[in-house]
C-alpha cells in the first residue's frame, strides 16, 4: 500500500499550489472512491483508490516525461525573467511543478528535447560517465574533411584547453554533417567545429542514443513519452 496525503496528490497531479489543492478539497471538488472528502490530510492509497477532481479521474504518475521538438528562439531553461522557455510551450494537461529540460540546447538549436520532473532519469542520460551519445545534424559554412573526422574521434581540445571525449563526425554532403557527442558542454558542437575552422549555421538534435526524434512531431510540438519509450531510453543506464 502506498499512501499519500490527499492535498499533496491533488497539488502534484493537477499542477495546483498546495493551498489551491486544499481549497478544492475543502469546497468539495475532490472525491475518493466516489465519496466527497473534505479533510485535506486524508491518507489515500494511490494504487488502489479512485480519486476524482472536478469529475476528472486521476491516473497517478510519480513523474512525467515529455518529448519536445524544440523550435528556434526559446530557451532550454525552467524559467527566465524575460525570454520564452521550453516550459512555456508545455500544454496545461502536461504541466507539472518542477519540470526541467534534460540537458540544454542553445536558443537557436532545434530538435529532440526531453522535459521531466525526474532527476534520476535526467542524470542517467546526461552523466558523461554513462556515455549516452546524442546525435545532431549540423549545417556548416564549409565541407568537412577526413582529417576533421579523425580529430573529432581522437577528442577535440577546445580553445580554452578543455579536452572533449571522442565524438563521431560523418559528412552528409552539401556542408551537412552528422555528429555524435556524449557530453553537454556549453556551445560544445559550435566550439568543436570552431577549432577546425568551420562555423555552424544550423543545428538540430535528432537522437539520444538509439531513440530518434519521431518524424510526426513537428517543431514546437510536444507529447508525453510512452512507457516503452522511457524504458528504451533507459535501457543501458
Ligand atoms: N552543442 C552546441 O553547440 N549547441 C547545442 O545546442 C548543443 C550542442
Amino acid at each position: 500500500m502506498k499512501t499519500q496525503r490527499l492535498d499533496k496528490i491533488i497539488s502534484s497531479q493537477f499542477n495546483l499550489t498546495r493551498s489551491n489543492a486544499r481549497r478544492a478539497i475543502r469546497i468539495g471538488q475532490v472525491s475518493v472512491d466516489g465519496k466527497i472528502v473534505k479533510e485535506f490530510a486524508t491518507a489515500v492509497d494511490i494504487n488502489s483508490q479512485k480519486i476524482e477532481y472536478c469529475g476528472k479521474a486521476l491516473s497517478y504518475k510519480e513523474h512525467i516525461y515529455i518529448i519536445m521538438n524544440k523550435p528556434k528562439g526559446v530557451l532550454s531553461a525552467s524559467q527566465d525573467k524575460s525570454a520564452k522557455t521550453v516550459i512555456d510551450l508545455i500544454p496545461q494537461q502536461l504541466m507539472r511543478k518542477n519540470l526541467f529540460p534534460v540537458g540544454r540546447l542553445d536558443r537557436d538549436t532545434t530538435g529532440l528535447l526531453i522535459i521531466t520532473d525526474d532527476g534520476d532519469f535526467a542524470h542517467s542520460l546526461l552523466s558523461p560517465k554513462k556515455k549516452v551519445y546524442k546525435t545532431y545534424i549540423a549545417v556548416l559554412d564549409g565541407d568537412i574533411t577526413d582529417q576533421m573526422c579523425k580529430e573529432f574521434t581522437k577528442g577535440i581540445v577546445l580553445a580554452d584547453g578543455t579536452e572533449c571525449r571522442p565524438a563521431y563526425l560523418k559528412s552528409l554532403g552539401n556542408c551537412c554533417a552528422e555528429i555524435k557527442i556524449c557530453e553537454g558542454r556549453y556551445h560544445q558542437i559550435k566550439r568543436m567545429f570552431g577549432v577546425v575552422g568551420l562555423g555552424v549555421n544550423e543545428l538540430k538534435r535528432v537522437a539520444i542514443d538509439d531513440f530518434w526524434l519521431p518524424e510526426d512531431l513537428k517543431e514546437g510540438e510536444c507529447r508525453e513519452l510512452e512507457k516503452n519509450e522511457i524504458s528504451f531510453l533507459l535501457k543501458d543506464c
